[in-house]
């Protein structure tokens, strides 16, 4: 098992890795202190489906898995999915969701969507490869502080059924 469900002793770690310049353009908050950041963590912890990717003892990656509810409940949103730049390339991303992608097979869930930055070719090449497909896109749906202009949400979906 490569994940664990993260801890308040992860803060640090996933913040460090949430703020890197080639990871926080792409999640969803400006960049922020630690201090600032605590809040957030807070309310990823309080899901209880917030979780952390290991690596020699080093966190190396961390998603969250948000299941609708109602006559929704077979679908989930993959969401705040990053990797530490450092493992970036190695394939350790791809291992990360793949088992999440197996966790949320096993728990009856059968969608699986997304929403991706336009301007993440990168993430929408992993997403891709990963088998997402495109659905649909929310024009200017996000906007970084430090941008003038808005940016559209790619949103991708996978199905897990047969
Ligand atoms: C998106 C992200 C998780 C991808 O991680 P990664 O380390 O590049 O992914 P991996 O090395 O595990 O690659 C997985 C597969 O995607 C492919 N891939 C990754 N980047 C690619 C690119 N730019 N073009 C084509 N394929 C790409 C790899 O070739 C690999 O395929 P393979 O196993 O068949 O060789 C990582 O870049 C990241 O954390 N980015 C910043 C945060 C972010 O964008 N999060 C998503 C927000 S929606």
């Amino acid at each position: 098992m490569i994940r664990r469900p993260a801890a308040p002793d992860d803060l640090g770690a996933v913040h460090a890795i949430y703020m890197h310049a080639e990871v926080v353009p792409y999640l969803g908050i400006d960049p922020v202190p630690l201090d600032g950041f605590r809040p957030v963590f807070d309310a990823l912890l309080a899901t209880g489906s917030f979780f952390v990717a290991p690596l020699d003892g080093s966190v190396r990656g961390f998603y969250r898995v948000t299941r609708h509810a109602g006559r929704a409940r077979h679908a989930a949103a993959l969401e705040t999915l990053a990797i530490a730049p450092a493992a970036k390339g190695s394939g350790f991303a791809r291992a990360m969701i793949e088992e999440a992608l197996d966790c949320m097979r096993a728990e009856g869930i059968l969608r699986v969507e997304l929403m991706v930055e336009a301007d993440n070719p990168r993430g929408i090449a992993f997403y891709r490869k990963l088998g997402f497909e495109q659905e649909g896109v929310l024009m200017r749906a996000y906007k970084r502080a430090s941008d003038r202009d808005y940016v559209d949400e790619i949103l991708m979906a996978k199905w897990l059924g047969t």
